[in-house]
Parts: C-alpha cells; structure tokens; sequence
C-alpha cells in the first residue's frame, strides 16, 4: 500500500482509514466499505475526495452542486450551538458551478463511492427547476456513482422544498429519460426534509414505489427549534432567524422520519439515513429503523477525521454482535414481516440495474 500511495495519504488512512468486517455492504449494485458516508454540505465542490477515502468514510456525497458559481453568504452564516451538539446554519448553498466540480472530481485517485448531490441555483425561477436539473445531471453522469436529487433547500429566506407530486415528478421524469439512454445506471436519490408531514413523506415513498427513484435520503437540517434546551440564551441572542438546525436535536425526527420510509416501503429501496448521528450507536439506531447507509455532516464538523474512525470501529464492534433472540431485524411489527422485508431488502441491494425502467 505503501508505495502505491504518497506519505501523507498513507499516514491518513493508517491513522483513520478502515478494514473492518462487519461494515463492507452492497448497495444498488455498487460496493461500500462502510455503510458510514459523509453528508453533502461539507465539500461542495469536490476537491478532497481522495482525503474522504484516506479518512475511512465509506462514501462521500459532493454538493450540492449548483449550475453556476453562487455564494458566499455574508458572514456570520454557521453557529455552533456546542450544549446541544447542534448546528445553525442560515448559508445560501455555496458551489463553484457544475463544471469546475467536474474537473475537481476528474483528479480523484481513490475508488471511493462518490454521490452527486444537485441543486437549483437560488436565482433559478421555479418553473425552470426542471431544466436545471437536467443541465447538471448530464454533464455529471459518468463522473459520479450515484445522485441525489436534493429537493430539500431550506436554510435561507429564500427556500426550495417542493411537496407536490407534480412538481417533484417534472424534475425527476426528464432525469429517468435520460438515464435511459445511456450504458451504465446512475441510482437516483431525492433527498427529503424533515419537516414534511407523514402524509407527505408518505408520498415521497410512494414515488420511490411507483417511478424509477432508487431511494431517498432522509434527511436534511430542520427549520424547527427544537431540542435546544441548554443553547436557550444563545437562541435568544440569536433571535428569529431563518436558517436549517443540524446535530443531535434532529436525531430522533430523522431516524423517525427513515422507520416511515422503511415500514410504508417493506425494506425494498435503500435508504441514507442522516441527521443528528454522532456515534456508533446512533448509526446502529438509524439502521435498525431501515436505512441502509448513514450519512454524517454536523458530527464532521466538530470532530472531524477521528470522528468517522470511532463511528466505524463502534458500530463494527455492535454489528459483530448477535442480537438478543427475538429481536426483529428492522423497524417492522411482526417477526415475519421483518424476514420477508430483511430478503427483500438483500436482494435489492444486490441487484444491478435496480430497477427495472
Ligand atoms: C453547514 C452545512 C451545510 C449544508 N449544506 C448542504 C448542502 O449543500 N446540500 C444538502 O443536501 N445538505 C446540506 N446540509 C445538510 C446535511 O447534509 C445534513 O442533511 C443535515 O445537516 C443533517 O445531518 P447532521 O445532523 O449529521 O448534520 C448542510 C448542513 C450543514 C450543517
């Protein structure tokens, strides 16, 4: 390994990187090392790829990617609201524009899974989202493994989290047309907000059902305040203010918001679970309620590379053991629904095109 990789590479993955047993999984037809991703919003432009892979992450999801350059928002956009284990973060998305991240993604040596998270500039009328979708997802197909449809833009004023079947299927429908046409299957994702209520996460799933989407990672950051009880006079400071909130407070309505998918869907599509994990246990909780991956952002950013080292190493260490009899094997009701959904959910991730268009 050692001559196959430049010295500081090296000290990076021997330090963080992982060969751990238990973690390595299959999903839509591709291999991940571990089921441990890091979250989009962290490199937007894809320019640290081989540094995820050297850090142990088991994927990492570039983005959001918007058409042109847009940022910077004035400062101060990100507050840490350190009690609570939490993020505020009140910054327009910040890309260098699709073709400078395909020319970063182009100097990728590692084979690390690498998602392509895609996004409408701010300025984009509504009416054009289509469009624009379609203009990132072409140039981007063969340089990405998968995508994901980030339809969850909330943390500014200026917010896009389309809820109407119609709108989300005018922008997905052009995408499924245009995979169609080419050799390799990108799985497409679209990425949900929490703050969408049961009915309508209910027909986010439905659309996972009834189109070609390949899975939906749930979620991003909150609009919602809740959870803060020890960051009260930081908030107050604060003021009302817009922005998404990230961290342990979100934890428990993500990992809800997954059992929802998982249990209307029967295990049979992939799930990214995200939000609020910060250890092994909380990625052993999020799986257990149906997601396949986990993906964290706000854990990242406040302890960095160690931070997926102890993730991986704990949950390899819980994954190793057996569960207590009895114990269902996902977020099911019943035993039995919970062999039929873990069969399904196998032969799902280990079948290449996913699904059938
Ligand atoms: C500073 C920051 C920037 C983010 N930017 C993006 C983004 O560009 N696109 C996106 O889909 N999600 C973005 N997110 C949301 C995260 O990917 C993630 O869904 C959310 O923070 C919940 O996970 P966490 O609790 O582990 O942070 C961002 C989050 C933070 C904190």
């Amino acid at each position: 390994m050692m001559q196959s990789m430049p010295v500081g590479k090296y000290l990076l993955h021997s330090m963080y990187g992982n060969n751990h047993a238990h973690l390595d999984r299959d999903v839509f037809g591709i291999h991940f090392r571990s089921p441990i991703g890091l979250a989009a919003g962290i490199d937007h432009n894809g320019e640290l790829i081989d540094a995820w892979s050297a850090a142990g992450f088991g994927f990492a999801e570039v983005g959001s990617i918007t058409s042109h350059t847009q940022g910077s928002t004035p400062h101060p956009h990100l507050f840490r609201l350190k009690a609570d284990h939490a993020l505020l973060n009140r910054a327009e998305i910040e890309s260098a524009g699709v073709e400078q991240v395909i020319e970063n993604i182009k100097r990728r040596h590692s084979r690390i899974v690498v998602g392509g998270n895609i996004t409408k500039n701010t300025t984009t009328a509504r009416e054009d989202a289509p469009r624009e979708y379609l203009r990132l997802f072409r140039p981007l197909y063969q340089y990405v493994d998968y995508f994901t449809v980030n339809i969850c833009c909330n943390s500014t004023e200026n917010q896009f989290v389309p809820t109407d079947k119609e709108e989300i299927m005018a922008i997905l429908t052009p995408l499924f047309e245009f995979r169609r046409g080419q050799n390799q299957y990108r799985p497409i994702l679209l990425k949900i907000s929490p703050d969408m209520s049961d009915e309508q996460i209910d027909l986010m799933t439905d659309i996972m059902l009834d189109t070609p989407l390949d899975g939906i990672v749930a979620t991003g950051g909150t609009t919602g305040r809740y959870g803060l009880d020890k960051s009260a006079t930081q908030m107050h400071e604060l003021g009302r203010t817009a922005g998404t909130l990230s961290g342990t407070p979100l934890k428990s309505r993500a990992i809800e918001v997954v059992k929802r998918i998982y249990v209307r869907s029967k295990g049979t599509y992939p799930i990214i679970g995200c939000g609020g994990i910060s250890t092994a246990e909380d990625a052993k909780a999020m799986l257990d309620a149906g997601a396949t991956l986990v993906q964290i952002c706000t854990e990242f950013i406040y302890n960095g590379g160690k931070a997926i080292r102890r993730i991986n190493l704990g949950l390899d260490e819980l994954l190793n053991k057996p569960e207590p009899s009895g114990t269902p094997a996902k977020a099911t009701d019943t035993a039995e629904e919970a062999t039929t959904t873990t069969e399904k959910a196998t032969t799902t991730a280990n079948t290449q095109p996913l699904k059938a268009e």
